[in-house]
């Protein structure tokens, strides 16, 4: 194969390990390097990973080699990270958020601006089926405008005590719900004008910040869209119900589901019923009639492609680097969903409509 490249993964946890994973089934990657802050933990992760890994970060990134980094470490140095990276003239496929505050979101984009260089954020939503089939069913125009979107998330308190996401000032509109919120942009396809948000006192009281949100989108062509997330209800479990489980988790509390509605039908997803389905609402002389048109069902082995594509994502950002490709996801465009997420903050903190416009 011609233009192999080698690449970096920074972080070797949780997603560091799907990172490496996907670099190691892409037929365009060479070499991968890894990258953790403590020598010790670098070795072993190295070992386990079976990647070569480091503590120096200088030499992923004077290495000239190495054209492509996956950012998958903690979400406090994904901007600084990143800017460097870019500076030192890689492709950048960074983890969201942006960053946890709107400086460093923003900064991000300037950098890239300023360099040219290639930089996608791991929107990996975009990537999963179950999202990809609402996204060309309203493409379609199955479902006419779609003026109304809702997203439910609930699920069980899997960050743990004394974790960096328990401990994080950055909320979970950035670590989590920024996928859901740029859903919604993507669903909608106008731009969010103004943000209302409601957050309840935390029931889990150990976490640096809330434990739940309700973020209402008004969106400029009158649209609706609200998120209603909260993280306690489900049976406990220490891994991520996206990843794993979805089999026991089903009906035990966790529930994560889309209701899109447009002018000509809607569409629901849910993921742990494995189902898409659409509605195709048509005149009559009594009533406005509404059918249910299509259904769609999937394997519980299938759950990867459909729900929580970053394997995918992520093996095909390998090929768009190697192949001097652009960004399928322009940063400017998940900077958009990053203000959302910094007005929902806001708005919370301060209790009023917050307007996009004045984050610019
Ligand atoms: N796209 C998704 O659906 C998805 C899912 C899970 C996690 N993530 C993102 O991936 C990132 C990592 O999450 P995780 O679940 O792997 O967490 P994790 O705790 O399992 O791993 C984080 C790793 O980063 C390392 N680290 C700490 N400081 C670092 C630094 N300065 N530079 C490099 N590495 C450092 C830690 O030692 C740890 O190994 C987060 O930004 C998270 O938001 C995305």
């Amino acid at each position: 194969m011609k233009n192999k490249i080698d690449v970096a993964v920074l972080g070797l946890g949780g997603m560091g390990s799907t990172h490496a994973g996907a670099a190691k089934a892409s037929p365009y990657v060479n070499k991968i390097y890894g990258y953790e802050p403590d020598a010790e933990r670098a070795a072993l992760r190295g070992k386990e990973l079976d990647i070569e890994a480091t503590s120096d970060l200088d030499a992923i990134m004077n290495n000239p080699a190495i054209k492509l980094i996956y950012i998958a470490s903690i979400n406090g140095v994904h901007s600084a990270q990143a800017i460097r990276a870019m500076r030192a003239g890689k492709s950048v496929l960074c983890e969201k958020p942006m960053g946890e505050t709107l400086a460093e979101a923003q900064k991000m984009v300037e950098v890239q601006q300023e360099t040219g260089q290639f930089l996608q954020i791991g929107f990996e939503l975009h990537y999963s089926k179950i999202y990809m089939q609402a996204k060309q069913w309203i493409d379609e125009g199955l479902i006419g405008t779609p003026v109304n979107c809702h997203c439910r998330y609930y699920c069980s308190e899997f960050h743990s005590k004394n974790s960096w996401r328990s401990n994080s000032t950055g909320t979970l509109i950035g670590e989590k719900l920024s996928h859901y919120l740029d859903l919604q942009r993507w669903f909608v396809g106008s731009p969010v004008e103004e943000v209302f948000s409601m957050n309840a006192p935390n029931v889990v009281d150990y976490f640096n910040h809330p434990d739940n949100h309700q973020i209402n989108l008004r969106f400029a062509n009158g649209a609706a869209a609200n998120l209603n997330f909260v993280m306690y209800i489900a049976e406990s479990d220490h891994r991520d119900p996206l990843l794993e489980m979805l089999e026991k988790q089903s009906d035990d509390g966790h529930t994560l589901t889309y209701y899109i509605f447009g002018t000509k039908g809607a569409i629901e997803t849910d993921v742990f019923r494995r189902r898409i389905r659409r509605w195709v609402f048509t005149d009559s002389p009594e009533r406005l009639v509404s059918a249910i048109a299509e259904t769609i069902t999937y394997d519980k082995a299938e759950d990867q492609i459909w729900i929580h594509n970053t394997h995918g994502q992520n093996v095909h950002i390998a090929e768009l680097v190697a192949t001097g490709m652009a960004p399928e996801n322009p940063v400017t465009d998940s900077f958009e969903t990053m203000k959302v997420g910094f007005a929902a903050e806001i708005s919370e903190k301060e209790r009023r409509i917050v307007k996009l416009s004045e984050l610019n």
